[in-house]
Parts: structure tokens; sequence; C-alpha cells
């Protein structure tokens, strides 16, 4: 695919008739869609004879033409008795390319994400996908963290990824039903991922678009701490239902989701709410209720921000050992008061997510 630079610096060798300008420097250029390997490019030029202008046409067409990766061009020109310079356009940028046709079957895509490592985003991914499927839905988790991966040692989900006879992969089936796919299946966990760039985009687009996912009513992804590559690449290739920003309540933490939180906005992906985790810690001895790391800071930043707050999720000592152990939660402890919140925060996701 030609650069916008390389695009307006062939057009610009042009000039319109009577001109002595590039077509672009002249203000001649209306507008440059590029489209796959179409291009459209519409010109304004002061009325002439019909020779020349059909000449500059055919010109250009040719050189746009000739440009790799560009098939299809239309040149539209129009005649003006007087022409108006005006700024050059920015050409529209193509389109990335879309990951969305090869998993059209899933509904709903939630990220989960923070602006600091180590809040708890592999934890709620895990739990909220396993409570979706107790819920019935039909659930996938993609762990994104290509640099870290967890969801192998979280969901207790375990074995090879197998191929599809078409050279796709079948996610791995965790306990409680939870599709998973990760990094941590297809290398091996003690070697270091020194994927950079194009590469890293590469192995996170085919975890999304190469896996057999089936039909799937919420895919979660579990997105590495801040606002990277990963981030940005998932938020402009795939159409997410939403993200949701998991944040501690420490102030520190606090700053750090407002940041994530601006990203999501500039992306234009829809901010479902922010969860506070490692909240409220209840001595399991005396029943005393203590706010290690402060309260109340992720509903007073929500309310600040303007965002829904999705809930708190208790300090609980118990979800170290069970996410080190690949019972989650929700599953191993349904009583306790973080897996009731898990559940309730799956039910306020489906609630307002559709399916
Ligand atoms: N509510 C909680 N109570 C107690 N421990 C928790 C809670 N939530 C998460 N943890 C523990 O905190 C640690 C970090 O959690 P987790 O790996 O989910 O964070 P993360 O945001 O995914 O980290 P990273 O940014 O490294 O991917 C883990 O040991 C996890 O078991
Ligand atoms: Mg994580």
């Amino acid at each position: 695919m030609p650069t916008e630079q390389k695009i307006l610096e062939t057009i610009n060798r042009f000039t319109a008739p009577g001109s002595t300008s590039g077509l672009v420097d002249g203000g001649a250029v209306r507008n440059v869609e590029v489209d796959g390997a179409a291009i459209l490019v519409a010109l304004a030029v002061p009325a002439g004879p019909p020779g020349p202008i059909d000449g500059l046409r055919t010109a250009l067409s040719e050189a746009l033409a000739s440009l790799d990766g560009i098939d299809t061009v239309d040149v539209q020109i129009q005649t003006m008795l007087s022409t108006i310079p005006v700024a050059p356009p920015q050409v529209q940028a193509p389109l990335p390319p879309s990951w969305g046709e090869k998993i059209s079957g899933i509904k709903n895509i939630i990220a989960v994400a923070s602006g600091k490592g180590g809040v708890g985003k592999s934890t709620v991914s895990a739990n909220l996908a396993l409570a979706l499927a107790q819920a019935d839905y039909a659930v996938g988790l993609l762990d994104a963290d290509i640099y870290g991966p967890s969801q192998q040692m979280m969901t207790g989900a375990t074995g090879s990824p197998k191929g599809t006879p078409d050279g796709r992969i079948h996610p791995i089936m965790a306990p409680g039903g939870v599709n998973v796919m990760s990094i941590g299946f297809i290398v091996d966990a003690d070697q270091p991922v020194i994927w950079r760039g194009p590469l890293l985009m590469k192995a996170l687009e085919q975890l999304i678009v190469d896996v057999e996912w089936g039909d799937l009513d919420y895919l979660i992804v579990d997105l590495p701490p801040g606002t990277g590559d990963i981030t940005l690449s998932l938020c402009q290739n795939v159409d997410l239902a939403g993200a949701v920003i998991v944040t501690t309540p420490q102030d520190v933490a606090l700053i750090d989701a407002r940041k994530g939180l601006a990203m999501f906005q500039k992306l234009d992906v829809e901010v479902l709410g922010l969860i506070e985790n490692m909240a409220a810690y209840t001595c399991p001895s005396c029943g005393n209720v203590d706010h290690i790391f402060g309260s109340g800071g992720g509903r007073r930043t929500a309310e600040g921000l303007g965002i829904p707050f999705l809930g708190e999720i208790p300090l609980d000592p118990s979800i170290v050992v069970g996410g080190d152990t690949g019972k989650p939660v929700v599953s191993d402890r349904p009583d306790s008061p973080a897996a009731r919140a898990f559940v309730e925060l799956a039910k306020t996701i489906a609630g307002n997510s559709s399916v």
C-alpha cells in the first residue's frame, strides 16, 4: 500500500492545464480516498478545452495505477470558472486489515485493561469469564498479555492446542467451560518472548483470528498493563463491545486508570466502567473490615470521570492461591464475597450488552 506521502507526491507531479504549480500545491485536489487497492482522486481545475483535461486524467490515472498495491484508479475532474486554492487534503488512511470477518461468530469482545500492572486484570478476566459461563453464556478468554501470559495458570486450562485441517487452532477448554487461548500454550513458558513491533502484532492477530472460537456470546480479552502496542492494535483492529478498567484503591493506580480511560476514549472504545479490585479485607477470624489500600477511590474516580462504577472486589488472600493453582474463586469458593462480587460484575456486563 503506498503511503499518504507517496500518493500526494505522485499527484503533485502533475499540473492543471494553464497552471505552473503541482496539483496538490496549487490547491486543485478536493479529495483522495484509498479503499484497499482502489484510489479515488477528485480534482477541481480551471475550465478550459477538454483535450488537456482528458490528457491530465489519463496521465495521472496511469501514474497512480503504477503505484505498488493500487489496481483501480478513478480520477474525477470538475472544471471551475475559477479555482479557489484550498489546503491540501488529508488522505484518508486505508482501513486497517479487518480481523472482524474471521471472528464474526463472536457477539461481544470485552477488553479488561488497566493503566498499571498487577492490579488484577488477569484475575478479573478469568473470574468474569467463568461467571459468564456459569450463567450459560458461551465464553472465550484470550490472554493478550504476550510477554507475561497468566491464563494458563489462572484458569487451570492445560494441554497443547490442536490444529484444525484448515490450519487454525482450537482453544483449550478450561474447567468451568471457558475456551482459553494464550501464547503460554504455544511457547515455552521459561523462554522470554522477545517479539517486537510487527511480529508482536502478528502474534496477537493469530491468537484472535486464527483460533477456532466458534460462536461466542463473550470473548474476554485480558490485556497487558498500560496503553502499549497490544492494546492499541486490539482497539484498532477489532470492534470491541467495550473495555473494563481495573484499578486498586490507591491513588497511583487511580491516576493510571485515568490514563487508560483517556486512551480508550481517544480510540472511540466505549468504557463499560471501572472495577475496584483489592478493596476491603475482612479478617477471617474477627470479621473486622479493613480498607488496606484506602476506600472508595474507585467509585469517586468513576464518578469524577463520568463512567459507570462496576463494583468492588474484596482483597482476599485465597484469590492468590486460587490464581496460582488454576482454581478461580468463582468456581472454587462460590459462596465467598469475592466470588459473589464477580458474579454481580458478570450480571452487570451481561445486562449492558446484547447477546
Ligand atoms: N482481589 C484480590 N485479592 C487478593 N489478591 C488478588 C486479588 N486480585 C488479584 N490478586 C492477586 O494479585 C496478583 C496480581 O493479579 P493479576 O495477575 O490478576 O494482575 P494483572 O493486573 O493481570 O497483572 P499484570 O499487569 O502483571 O498482568 C496475583 O497474585 C493475584 O492472585
Ligand atoms: Mg495480567
